[in-house]
């Protein structure tokens, strides 16, 4: 069923290779109702021609900022303006460093990157670049920047790269980018308005010696897009966060936290009140039971075994369990074999108002994927599997459960 019938949607084209994938985004979003206008850096005409963009949406493609003949009138003089009021939403996709470079200082000095100053409603941007150009400082902060100001960043995804490197800088696939413009057009209701939210995201690592730790592979992506999606549903939000490099969620408080009894001091300090744990982190089950002062030293060490003496870590569920009051419990289960069996045990074992099943040997559900598979399973054990999501879809699925089972206002 269209979803986006009548909605206003600019898409920006920048010049990168992935633009001629930006021709399955127009259809998508013509398929879906929505009245799109394209709008060509002169830079992507190089990699695809206006032409194709102007068939698939049906409309003319803007390049240019002034006529062809200077000094003639032009019907696009203030098309930028216009536009910027017109659109509901503008999404860049893909983004080049150049373009996130001029539109996070604010410059405007071509047809798109004005259209961006003069846009009143939402912008996402999908950065799509060579890895080394992506990871350069001066574009991640720039990233950082834009996400300040509120700019939806789709990440890229990591895989073989044009100039045949390998990692991050890849167009999403168009069903991803599509849900992200279906959210922020969905305008999420502001449901968590004054209540306070408690996220655990990322790791944890335990202390072997001063310079090796027992540690997992979590991102803290999911724990992430919780709190993202929790701030944009108006609740306080306190992400307390393993060791992980990813940015703070604007709008969250964030808490930086090493081992599982640091976490577990950080939530219990902020647990009496909070209306909401949701810990997605991956904490640690063991750590070592004494941590050496000095490097262990191979010699020292004997000669082909070492082994590390390890002692249980606190529950921080069970131990925020016994404590509740009014808060919703919210865990995460991280399973290979049985899942649903095990999700099910570990709900009533810790009793959870809710558990989130994910399995990370799944096609998009692995650690650091931005996507993920995950099974909701609530007090009365139904399991609800979702489909495959963004992380920020996920997040809001949850979080959908979580306002029905908090205490009506009063
Ligand atoms: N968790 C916790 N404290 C711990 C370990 C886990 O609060 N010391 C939380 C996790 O954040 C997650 C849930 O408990 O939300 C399930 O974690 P998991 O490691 O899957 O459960 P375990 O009980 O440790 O079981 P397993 O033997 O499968 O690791």
């Amino acid at each position: 069923m269209p979803t986006l019938t009548g909605r206003h949607i600019i898409l920006g084209i920048t010049g990168g290779i992935a633009a001629y994938k930006s021709a399955l985004l127009v259809r998508d979003l013509v398929r879906e109702g929505a009245e799109v206008q394209v709008v060509m850096t002169p830079a992507a005409t190089q990699f695809v021609t206006p032409l194709t963009f102007a068939t698939l949406s049906r409309r003319d493609v803007i390049v240019e900022m002034f006529p062809a003949t200077p000094g003639q009138p032009t019907a696009q003089w203030t098309a930028h303006i216009d536009l910027g009021v017109w659109a509901d939403l503008m999404l860049i996709a893909p983004a080049t460093a150049n373009t996130l470079a001029k539109i996070t200082v604010g410059m405007a000095d071509n047809f798109l990157t004005s259209l961006v100053l003069a846009l009143r409603g939402p912008l996402v941007v999908a950065p799509t670049m060579d890895v080394d150009m992506y990871q350069h400082t001066a574009t991640q902060r720039n990233l950082a920047l834009l996400r300040e100001r509120g700019v939806h960043v789709i990440e890229p995804e990591s895989g073989e790269l044009a100039s045949g490197l390998t990692g991050p800088g890849r167009l999403p696939d168009p069903a991803i980018i599509m849900d992200v413009v279906r959210a922020i057009l969905a305008g999420r209701k502001r449901d968590l308005e004054g209540k306070q939210v408690l996220v655990t995201a990322g790791p944890t690592q335990e202390p072997i010696d001063p310079v090796r730790y027992i540690g997992n592979r979590s991102s803290g992506k999911m724990g992430f897009a919780l709190a993202e999606a929790a701030v944009a549903r108006g609740a306080r939000v306190t992400l307390i966060a393993g060791p992980v490099h990813l940015p703070t969620p604007s709008g969250a408080d964030r808490v930086d936290v090493s081992t599982a009894q640091e976490m577990m001091d950080a939530v219990l300090g902020r647990f009496e009140n909070c209306d909401v744990l949701i810990m997605a982190a991956a904490v640690g089950d063991f750590t070592p039971a004494a941590v050496a002062q000095s490097k262990i030293k191979r010699e020292k060490a004997g000669a082909a075994h070492l082994t590390i003496e390890c002692v249980q870590n606190p529950d921080i569920l069970r131990t925020a369990a016994e404590r509740r009051s009014r808060q919703i419990l919210v865990g995460f289960a991280l399973e290979t074999d049985n899942g649903l069996t095990h999700a099910r045990e570990k709900r009533t074992a810790k009793k959870l108002d809710l558990i989130v099943l994910n399995d990370p040997r799944v096609e998009g559900a692995a650690f650091g994927a931005e996507t993920n598979v995950v099974t909701l399973i609530g007090r009365d054990d139904t399991a609800t599997p979702l489909p495959l999501l963004p992380k920020l879809e996920v997040a809001h699925h949850i979080l959908d459960r979580v306002v029905h089972l908090l205490p009506p206002a009063r």
